[in-house]
């Protein structure tokens, strides 16, 4: 398995208007569903700088941050301070949780789980289910082999489904494991799929990367 790495937040201003200091359109639908199934303890896996955190903190849930980047929970815990927000707090890996079986009813891990290679990601689905309660769920999004990076063939290979990214800035280096419908199906066979969808994100004003493709699953512990 290839050694997890996660962002370096340190070259990455704050700004609070950046995609990362706001929740994504789907953790509000996410939020409204998990409050009205009575769920409480909520788990930011790879929490980057929090956003998801505020956002289910704010709105009652008991909050637990984990991210392998000590700079993004030293930024995640500042900014829940100045909401006067309490979270528990984690430097940690996806492929080994610090937490006990059946800890949560919700996770959100957004941008995350493709950080590794074919192996890591087995380690890490496995991880959810063991931390999750059952009827838990999981929101989480994987890169899609649709999207540019897969398609670089001049960029280091790590196995069938994962290259290194060698673009400069907070990801350089970081492995990315791609998928499609059928390693999904796979992957995620002892969950209830509850839903998959692949989105395409398009950056208009960026000069190298116009778009991307990313696997958005909403997935159940049986
Ligand atoms: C693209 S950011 C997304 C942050 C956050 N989920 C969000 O949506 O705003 C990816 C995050 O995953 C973290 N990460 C990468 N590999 C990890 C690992 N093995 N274990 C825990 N976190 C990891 C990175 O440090 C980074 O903060």
């Amino acid at each position: 398995m290839i050694k997890s790495q996660g962002w370096d937040w340190k070259i990455v201003k704050e700004d609070k208007t950046s995609i990362w200091k706001n929740p994504s359109m789907e953790s509000f639908y996410l939020l409204n569903r998990w409050k009205s199934q009575n769920k409480e303890c909520f788990l930011d896996l790879g929490c980057g700088l929090g956003r998801h955190s505020i956002l289910f903190g704010k709105n009652g849930f008991k909050v637990s941050c984990l991210d392998i980047s000590e700079e993004s929970i030293n930024r995640t815990k500042t900014w829940a301070e100045e909401e006067k927000l309490t979270f528990d707090y984690k430097v940690g890996d996806m492929i080994n949780l610090p937490y006990s079986d059946n800890s949560f009813d919700a996770i959100i891990c957004m941008n995350v789980i493709s950080h590794t290679d074919t192996e890591g990601i087995k380690k890490a689905i496995s991880e959810i289910e063991r931390v999750l309660k059952r009827n838990g769920e999981c929101y989480l999004t994987l890169a899609s082999k649709d999207t540019w990076g897969y398609k670089r063939e001049n960029w280091p290979k790590v196995d069938e489904n994962t290259r290194l990214l060698m673009l400069e800035g907070p990801e350089y280096k970081v492995p990315h494991f791609y998928a499609d419908y059928n390693l999904i199906q796979e992957l995620f066979v002892n969950f209830e799929i509850i839903d998959i969808h692949q989105i395409v994100n398009y950056y208009p004003h960026e000069d190298i990367v116009n778009e991307s493709y990313h696997f958005h699953l909403l997935i159940r512990k049986r």
